[in-house]
């Protein structure tokens, strides 16, 4: 195999589906373009990802997929997807997307590279599900409500998707959708070490590759509860915290419990559930990554996180906060590769589903 493919080469290659395509379904699609006539890729710091139509056969429906290229190797990528397969196969989960690894998938220089094909889920990632809902606190607790069952699901049918971030679930009417599945974790993964640590803004700070598990999913999922319910409340929290790779959190906030500005403005709003919940990530920053609890025992008990000098419901209005830089934080996977400038212009989208 020949040095990793870069985007600028799977951007030239996906322009000619038939020579780089080894699938025959793939090998006639359409990609969609953007305004300038140039595929149009999505990103999220690990894959280079395209939509493309498979044109419909007489009493068939055009099928769409995902056609996702690999922006670095993983050594035993083929083994993990075909164990978290065979997994989601098993358990039935409405949130997953129908997904296939192809080894010989696109080829480059005249040699092949994986890639994965997968159906193309339609919707808004996350964060521009919640934007265009912040007026509508009812719409979000009803989205509030879909995440703890799909939380709970997913602990029941022993899958942690790994890297739970607005950029990796996709909201359409009342559904959620999740994708990108290289950092889950199934039970025949046990043993392993995970592939990346999910997105910065998101997972808990003292998250290492050593953790890999039923237990990844946790904090993320609390998180994002919380910001959640935060919002329903209080819609001036997108303003002042949302950096448009996040939610209301980054990572700094983690660190900084008892000193960045979102854990005062969350004790502002005066809701003792809010107040409980924040004292609940406080508690889990202070535990081992594997050793937090999961979001319903949270929700079962969310008294039993009690204020302490570190958590930020016992701070006074007084205490002086610490500037967080609240700029884009990057995944804390790979360095991003640079776009080329040509891309950018060509309406290259990061988190982005318009
Ligand atoms: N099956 C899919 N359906 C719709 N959009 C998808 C699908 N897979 C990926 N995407 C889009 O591509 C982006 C990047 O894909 P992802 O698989 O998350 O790659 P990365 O590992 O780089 O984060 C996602 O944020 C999403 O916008
Ligand atoms: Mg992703």
């Amino acid at each position: 195999m020949g040095a990793w493919p870069d985007l600028t080469e799977y951007h030239e290659a996906v322009q000619h589906p038939q020579r780089a395509f080894a699938d025959p379904g793939l090998k006639a699609v359409t990609l969609e373009l953007d305004r300038f006539g140039m595929p149009k890729p999505a990103t999220g710091g690990n894959a280079v990802v395209y939509k493309a139509s498979e044109p419909g056969r007489f009493l068939s429906f055009k099928k769409t997929w995902a056609i996702r290229c690999f922006l670095r190797p993983i050594s035993d990528h083929a083994e993990r997807y075909e164990a978290i397969s065979k997994h989601l196969r098993k358990v039935h989960l409405p949130y997953d997307v129908n997904f296939q690894f192809l080894k010989q998938g696109i080829q480059i220089r005249s040699n092949w590279f994986p890639i994965v094909k997968m159906q193309w889920a339609e919707g808004d990632l996350l964060h521009t599900h919640i934007e265009k809902h912040l007026r509508f606190p009812a719409l979000l607790a009803a989205l509030r409500a879909k995440w703890v069952t799909l939380v709970r699901h997913l602990e029941a049918a022993q899958v942690a998707h790994g890297d739970l971030q607005h950029g990796n679930i996709l909201v359409r009417g009342g559904s959620i959708h999740l994708v990108d599945y290289d950092g889950t974790w199934v039970p025949a993964l046990k043993g392993r070490n995970a592939t990346e640590l999910g997105h910065r803004a998101y997972q808990h700070p003292e998250r290492s590759e050593r953790d890999y598990g039923q237990e990844i999913d946790r904090f993320s999922a609390l998180v994002i509860y919380l910001s959640l319910a935060a919002l329903e409340r209080d819609l001036t929290l997108w303003e002042r915290f949302h950096t448009g790779d996040n939610l209301i959190f980054v990572r700094e906030d983690f660190h900084q419990l008892d000193r960045s500005a979102i854990w005062q403005q969350l004790r502002r709003i005066g809701s003792r559930e809010i107040d409980q919940l924040a004292a609940a990530v406080a508690a889990m920053v202070q535990q081992h990554p594997m050793k937090v609890g999961n979001l319903d025992s949270v929700l079962k008990n969310p008294a039993s996180y009690p204020a302490s000098s570190k958590v930020p419901t016992s701070i006074p209005a007084s205490t002086p906060v610490t500037p967080v830089q609240r700029v884009a934080p990057k995944p804390a996977r790979v360095p991003t590769p640079p776009v080329p400038s040509w891309m950018k212009k060509s309406g290259y989208r990061d988190h982005s589903d318009d």
